[in-house]
């Protein structure tokens, strides 16, 4: 058998870390413009730029000048039963072609069945069936976009009696076999663990490495024994040591700050950044 002594070189599979970043928002448009604030990167909701043309579109191709952006949706209804929707599907693309994001990722959640839509990301139940349908749709939405998915964690309030594995679990082998990426939302851990009681340490213990894309972070409130993910204040401390937690897994990982409503000044969102760069810094130097 002829030998060789060239070593096979892998190629990552994730893109490389684009520093820390902020979800863009209407409300900073202008100061984000204006001011040039210590933002290295912007997700944009996709389903905000998804239409013909008009303000929105404006802004877009400003910010496209001036950051590395990526693509965050929110209904593309992954683990529903009911068809793909491949206009939205051709409209992700659209816009993709528009933007040349980093990635596009979206939620391992369904959000509706028949004709009805919820405004909610729910959570599914963790079946060997339920792989095997997100798989299949997963590598279908890959064809059309023409680039892995990048799929995130939701919190979670209810879980299901058929499940027969961990959510950690779940995520990891619908990954691995659909060949797609992780966002690893930190806050929906801290809220999902708080609420169903596991060890949000064994969520990220269990992912792969290789193949978290993005980290994002948020605050939350609490409601009587649950913790619901309202993205309304800030990151709490025990979700920033899980931060520093995830970091020394995972190396550096694309970090942004999700705020979505009571949003506040720009600049105390990037004071909050600032916070996440000197959480990873330490961590990130002792590694290298
Ligand atoms: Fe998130």
């Amino acid at each position: 058998m002829p030998s060789s002594n060239k070593t096979a070189v892998s190629s990552p599979l994730t893109h490389p870390s684009l520093g820390f970043g902020l979800g863009l928002r209407v409300d900073h448009y202008d100061a984000i413009l204006a001011d040039d604030p210590a933002i290295d990167w912007l997700e944009i909701v996709s389903e905000n730029y998804m239409i013909p043309g008009g303000r929105p579109l404006h802004y877009l191709a400003r910010f496209r000048e001036r950051y590395p952006l990526v693509m965050h949706g929110v209904s593309m209804s992954i683990g529903s039963v009911d068809p793909l929707d491949l206009d939205y599907l051709k409209q992700l693309k659209k816009l993709a072609d528009f933007v040349q994001p980093a990635w596009i990722s979206d939620h391992l959640c369904w959000t509706g069945a028949g004709q009805r839509k919820l405004h909610d990301l729910m959570p599914l139940p963790y079946t060997i069936e339920a792989i095997e349908h997100i798989v299949a749709r997963v590598r279908q939405v890959q064809d059309v976009i023409e680039r892995r998915l990048v799929l995130e964690n939701v919190s979670s309030y209810v879980s299901y009696r058929q499940s027969q594995m961990s959510e950690w679990e779940f995520l990891s082998e619908i990954a691995r076999r659909a060949d797609c990426l992780l966002l690893l939302d930190v806050n929906n851990v801290y809220v999902s663990a708080h609420n169903h009681g596991f060890d949000a340490r064994d969520f990220i213990d269990g992912l792969p490495a290789d193949r978290i894309q993005q980290f994002h972070l948020a605050g939350h409130m609490h409601q009587g024994d649950l913790i619901i993910d309202t993205h309304d204040a800030p990151v709490i401390g025990p979700v920033w040591d899980l931060y520093a937690y995830a970091m020394r897994r995972f190396g550096p990982v694309s970090t942004m700050i999700e705020r979505d409503d009571h949003i506040p000044p720009l600049a105390e969102l990037v004071d909050e950044l600032d916070y996440a760069r000197g959480i990873a810094a330490p961590i990130l130097s002792a590694a290298a």
